[in-house]
């Protein structure tokens, strides 16, 4: 269940943002919360219903808004888009590439092509809008407060801290995003006062990513999600907000975990107490019969 804001209404005041994928699921909920809080919203997606779907909502909450039809695959999008956006609302402040690509496939069932793909909206598309957005965004430079820099945020994920199963492709996409985080917070931090940040969601639900990548069928048991429950697309428009305002104006070139401490996880294979009597036992042995102890020293 969605909750209140802890921010105030008015902390993104005058900003102008810009989100990829902003149409559907985490970039609408991203959209709509920095709405609420004072920003022009633009938003970038391939599908002209879904956009006009999340413009009209948006408006009918008081949000000016834009939908922008357009592919990040594509630098001429890019391009026009940004234009666009420039030509409605005067300024651009806030980058949230959220656009992206996935399904589940064994590595070798996924061909190139389908590698590809994902690699070119996610990495690569999200490369592409910050390479084009970055001539309205930097308006700090050397010296200046760093909350006047326009900043960027990156979707990610946590997929690729280990290995995850069937995500060959998406795990190789996000941890590029990841980089080009950190290397864009390093020389646009420096050079213009931009900050760059990520957030890398967990499992949130009623999104397009956790149907595609935990569908009903796999997700029988939550018992090795530490809080034991799916995030909600609330809880990444938050941390969206803490990034893209003031509360975050010492922050940059971090992506932020919003899982629930889910991936440091493994499933538990035994209960608290059996381990407690276990591990007693174990040192029981060990006293009466050390390891790698010569008998004569005993
Ligand atoms: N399983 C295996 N391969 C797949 C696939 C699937 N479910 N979906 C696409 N591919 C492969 C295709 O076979 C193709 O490779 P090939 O030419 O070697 O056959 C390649 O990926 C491109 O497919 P195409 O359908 O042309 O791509 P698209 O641009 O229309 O779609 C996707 C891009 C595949 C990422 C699509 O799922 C998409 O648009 N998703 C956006 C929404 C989304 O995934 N959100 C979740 C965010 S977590």
């Amino acid at each position: 269940m969605a909750m209140e804001s802890p921010f105030k209404a008015d902390i993104l005041k005058g900003k102008v943002a810009l989100l990829t994928g902003g149409g559907s699921g985490i970039g609408y909920e991203i959209s709509y919360q920095l709405g609420r809080h004072g920003a022009s919203i633009a938003i970038m997606g391939r599908r002209s219903q879904v956009l006009q779907a999340a413009v009209d909502s948006l408006q009918s909450h008081g949000i000016p808004a834009i939908g922008l039809e357009g592919d990040v695959r594509k630098r001429k999008d890019a391009i026009r888009v940004l234009e666009s956006t420039i030509k409605h609302f005067g300024r651009l402040d806030i980058l949230v590439n959220s656009a992206a690509g996935n399904f589940l496939i064994a590595a070798e069932d996924l061909s190139p092509n389908g590698f590809r793909t994902v690699i070119d909206i996610d990495s690569v598309g999200t490369f592409t809008m910050c390479h084009e957005a970055l001539k309205y965004l930097k308006k700090g430079g050397p010296g200046k407060d760093i909350s006047n820099g326009g900043t960027i945020i990156n979707i990610s994920a946590t997929l690729h801290y280990t290995a995850t199963w069937y995500q060959i492709h998406v795990s190789a996409a996000k941890a590029a995003v990841d980089s080009i985080t950190r290397s864009l917070a390093l020389e646009w931090g420096t050079d213009y006062n931009s900050r760059v940040n990520g957030i890398a969601p967990g499992p949130i639900e009623d999104t397009a990513g956790a149907s595609k990548l935990g569908p009903e069928e796999m997700m029988s048991s939550r018992q090795h999600m530490p809080l034991f429950k799916l995030g909600e697309k609330w809880d990444i428009a938050m941390a969206a907000l803490y990034l893209a305002s003031d509360a975050g104006k010492y922050v940059n070139g971090t992506t932020l975990v919003v899982d629930g401490g889910e991936w440091l996880s493994k499933l538990r294979h035994l209960p608290k107490e059996a381990v407690k009597q276990l591990s007693r036992s174990v040192e029981r042995r060990s006293r009466a019969a050390p390891v790698g102890v010569p008998k004569s020293k005993l």
